[in-house]
């Protein structure tokens, strides 16, 4: 199937949600890579976007000059579809990523999709694997990741010429195992930085992740799933988590809040996370968050596409002196906290089509 157009292969597989046969249970699936039918691929090249394809072969024939490869000219984005009980299969607020990958573009010399392209790839790739999609019920998502990186060659520090973006979808459980009934233990990262305040914190860039990879690692070998960046400038303030956004909930003064800081990623479960705590009268804040805050906070929460809402158990810090300090949230007695639940419910429930969209985040594939 490979390079043929994109109707003969759409029209050959509409399937219902939840008929791929798989080796995992549909609600045991985590977050690890599983193949699918097919990828969708775009081409720019002499100074525009080609045609859509979808493609089933999960290989591509790179230049070996491809700047992406050198200079990590390269961006991606992560968004979810989820099965309703009407049978439908929706996509959540893709236009939002479609908007973050065009940042993510600009900043990084890459020629941006349009959204209605970006949106109409992600819905067509989403239907030519629609049986990939985890029922509904089964607590599981289709997760879309969008590709956009420079393919053409050079080799002097400049952009390519020629560029490819391309959606891939796989289907996922909880990235963080357990979900929403384990908390995560997380891990200060003093030794490491996650971006400087004027690099590019703030736009979704492969290197991004690169630079994570030894701090993670060194924090999962200590026991700690999590990590959790400080500012690069003063290493004061709370930054964001490797994989996704913080939330700090102080339930007796009743607010939401979340770093405000320009090489934090503009995650955005997050922002929908605020337009709901918002309507469900909590008062956002999105400023500093000195460290020692952390004391102040009674649930914590990671958020983001892959991970939605995660509660934090805990954050250890490693001070100087050889002696931990461990800030611990969430319920004394092992249960989630409330406003994390509350919070959860919501934003999975408009996900799921359990409750009126009334925001309309829901696009139908
Ligand atoms: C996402 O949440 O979609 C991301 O891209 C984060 C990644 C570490 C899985």
């Amino acid at each position: 199937r490979q390079g043929s157009s994109l109707n003969m292969v759409a029209s050959e597989s509409l399937k219902a949600p939840g008929t791929a046969k798989m080796d995992t249970p549909w609600n045991e699936l985590g977050f690890e890579f599983r193949p699918t039918n097919s990828h969708i691929r775009l081409t720019f090249k002499d100074g525009e976007w080609g045609k859509p394809e979808l493609v089933k072969e999960p290989y591509i024939n790179l230049h070996i000059g491809a700047t992406a490869l050198h200079y990590g000219q390269a961006c991606f984005e992560g968004l979810k579809a989820f099965a309703h009980e009407d049978g439908s299969v929706n996509i959540f607020r893709p236009d939002e990523n479609s908007k973050r990958m065009q940042n993510s573009c600009e900043r990084t010399l890459m020629p941006a999709i349009p959204t209605d392209v970006f949106v109409n790839a992600c819905k067509e790739v989403v239907r030519d694997n629609i049986e990939y999609v985890p029922p509904y019920g089964s607590g599981g998502a289709l997760y879309i990741r969008p590709l956009l990186f420079g393919s053409g060659p050079k080799i002097g520090l400049q952009p390519a010429d020629e560029y490819t973006f391309l959606i891939l979808v796989i289907p996922v459980g909880d990235y963080y195992k357990g979900g929403l009934s384990a908390p995560v233990d997380g891990l200060l990262i003093e030794d490491f930085d996650r971006a400087a305040p004027r690099g590019v914190g703030n736009v979704k860039v492969a290197g991004n992740y690169a630079a994570d990879l030894l701090p993670n690692m060194l924090g999962k070998k200590k026991g700690f799933p999590i990590g959790l960046y400080l500012d690069a400038a003063t290493q004061s303030m709370v930054e964001e988590f490797s994989t996704s956004n913080f939330v700090g909930i102080n339930n007796e003064a009743n607010t939401f809040v979340t770093p405000k800081s320009p090489s934090v990623l503009p995650s955005i479960t997050n922002k929908s996370l605020m337009t709901i705590a918002k309507d469900e009268g909590l008062k956002v804040e999105a400023r500093d968050i000195p460290v020692e805050e952390l004391d102040q906070f009674d649930e914590v929460l990671a958020v983001g596409t892959a991970v939605v809402v995660t509660p934090v158990g805990s954050i250890t810090r490693f001070l100087e002196d050889g002696s931990e300090k461990k800030y611990e949230f969430g319920e004394q007695n092992g249960e989630i906290g409330e406003t994390t639940l509350r919070l959860y419910k919501k934003v999975r429930d408009i996900q799921n089509g359990e409750v009126e969209d009334t925001y309309g985040w829901n696009v139908k594939v």
